[in-house]
C-alpha cells in the first residue's frame, strides 16, 4: 500500500516543512474515516508548534464532537487553553473527564501543571513572552525558533533576550570550557553551543537531573527520556558535538566529572537548584573549578519575580564575605527574574559563610507562603 497523505504530512513535518505538512493534514482531512481523525490529531499539535493557538482548539473542537468517548483531544483542547494563560476555561473544560475518573492519568497531569500556574505566580502575573519580544528579531537557529514557540517552554526557559545576551558574551570572551547548571529542555544550552560554534572552538558541558517526564518537544520527530530529547534538540541544530550532557545531582556529578579541581572553567551559568543551599553548592564546586577572570552567571537573583531566594543570597553572601575575590553584579532582565554576573578578579577564595538557621527559617516560610497551595 502506498503511503497516505497523513504518512507524507507527518514525514514532512519531521523534517521541518510545515506548510507541506499541512497541506498533506488537509488532503487527509478531506479523504474523511478514520484518516482525516488522525490527520486533524496532528495538525492540532502542528499548529500548537507553529503557535496558531485558535486553529488548533478548533481542530481539537471537532475531535471531541467526532469522537466523544475519547478523552486525548479534550485534554489537549483544555492544554492549550492553559498553554493560553486562559486558565479557569482550561479548568471547566478539564472538569468531566476529572468528574468521570479523578485520576485519570492526562487531565492529572495537567491538573499538576495548573498547580504549578496558580502556585508560583499568580495567574495576572504570568508573563508569556509578548509576540514583539519574541520577533523582535530572529531565532539564533531553526530548533530554537521551534523552541520558543512552544508556550511551555517559558517561563523555566531563558527569553530571547537572555539567550542572545548570553551568545553574545561567549562570541564576545571566546571561553574554552564552559559549564551550564540547569539544562531543561535545552534552550540556554543551545544559545551557548551556537555561539562555541560559530567561535570555532570551546566545549560545554551541561549538568540536570533531566528527570521532567511530562514534556513533549515540539520539534518533529524528538521523543524519548529527558535527556535524550535533550540530545535530540541539539543534533537537530547540528550542535551535538558542541556540548556533553551530564544526568544527575548537579554539585556532585560535577565534582565526579572534575574531581582534578583544575582552574579551567571560563564561563559558568548557573540555573538549577535555584534553593540557597543548592545554589551554594554549586557554587562551591564551580568556585574551586573557576579560571582566572573567569565568569558566573546566576540566572533568577531577582526572588519577587522568581519565588527562589538561593541566587540573591549567593551574590549577597559574595559581596560581604569574598569581595576581594570577586565582583558581583545583579542586573534587570526585561522579564523582571534577574541576573547576576560574577568575576573572580582575586585568588578565588569560594567564601566560607554558612547558611544560618534564620535564613533557612526564612526560605522555608518562604516556600510555604508561594508555594503552599501545592502541598
Ligand atoms: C530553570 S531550569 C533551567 C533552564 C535553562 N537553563 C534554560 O534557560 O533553558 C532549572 C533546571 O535545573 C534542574 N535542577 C534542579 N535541581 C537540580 C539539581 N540538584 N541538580 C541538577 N539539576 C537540577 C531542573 O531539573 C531544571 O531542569
Amino acid at each position: 500500500m502506498g503511503e497516505t497523505p497523513l504518512d507524507q504530512g507527518i514525514r514532512a513535518a519531521r523534517l521541518g516543512n510545515f506548510e507541506e505538512a499541512l497541506r498533506q493534514y488537509e488532503r487527509a482531512i478531506a479523504s474523511g474515516g478514520d484518516l482525516a481523525l488522525a490527520a486533524r490529531g496532528h495538525r492540532a499539535w502542528l499548529f500548537r508548534t507553529l503557535g496558531q493557538y485558535d486553529c488548533a482548539l478548533e481542530d481539537y473542537r471537532l475531535l471531541m464532537e467526532a469522537q466523544p468517548q475519547h478523552e486525548e483531544p479534550l485534554v489537549r483542547y483544555a492544554e492549550t487553553l492553559l498553554q493560553l494563560g486562559r486558565a479557569d476555561e482550561s479548568l471547566r473544560a478539564l472538569a468531566p473527564i476529572l468528574h468521570a475518573n479523578p485520576l485519570n492519568p492526562l487531565a492529572t497531569d495537567l491538573l499538576i501543571r495548573h498547580q504549578e500556574y496558580r502556585g508560583l505566580r499568580p495567574a495576572a502575573e504570568v508573563c508569556l513572552p509578548s509576540a514583539d519580544t519574541l520577533h523582535a528579531r530572529p531565532p539564533l537557529n531553526r530548533i530554537l525558533g521551534i523552541l520558543e514557540q512552544d508556550p511551555t517552554s517559558y517561563p523555566g526557559s531563558s527569553c530571547r533576550e537572555l539567550g542572545v545576551w548570553l551568545h553574545a558574551l561567549v562570541r564576545l570572551t571566546r571561553p574554552r570550557t564552559v559549564v551550564e547548571i540547569g539544562t531543561l529542555f535545552g534552550q540556554s544550552t543551545l544559545y551557548l553551543a551556537q555561539a562555541l560554534e560559530e567561535n570555532g572552538s570551546g566545549h560545554l558541558c551541561s549538568f540536570d537531573l533531566f528527570e521532567h517526564t511530562s514534556y513533549r518537544s515540539p520539534v518533529p520527530g524528538v521523543t524519548g527520556a529527558m535527556i535524550d530529547i535533550v540530545r535530540g534538540h541539539l543534533e537537530a541544530a547540528g550542535l551535538a558535538h558542541r556540548a556533553t550532557l551530564h544526568a544527575g545531582d548537579s554539585s556532585s556529578t560535577l565534582i565526579r566529572q572534575f574531581p582534578d579541581a583544575i582552574a579551567s572553567f571560563d564561563m559558568v551559568l548557573i540555573d538549577g537548584d535555584h534553593h540557597i543551599d543548592g545554589c551554594l553548592k554549586d557554587w562551591q564546586a564551580v568556585a574551586a573549578r573557576l579560571a582566572p577572570n573567569g565568569l558566573v552567571l546566576l540566572h533568577d537573583t531577582n526572588p519577587e519575580r522568581s519565588g527562589w531566594l538561593g541566587p540573591r543570597h549567593l551574590i549577597e553572601n559574595l559581596r560581604r564575605h569574598a569581595a576581594e575575590d570577586y565582583v558581583a553584579l545583579d542586573l534587570p532582565t526585561p522579564d523582571g527574574f534577574g541576573i547576576g554576573i560574577i568575576q573572580k578578579v582575586g585568588t578565588g577564595c569560594a567564601g566560607t559563610w554558612k547558611v544560618s538557621l534564620r535564613e533557612q527559617l526564612a526560605e522555608w516560610f518562604h516556600d510555604r507562603r508561594l508555594r503552599g497551595r501545592r502541598t
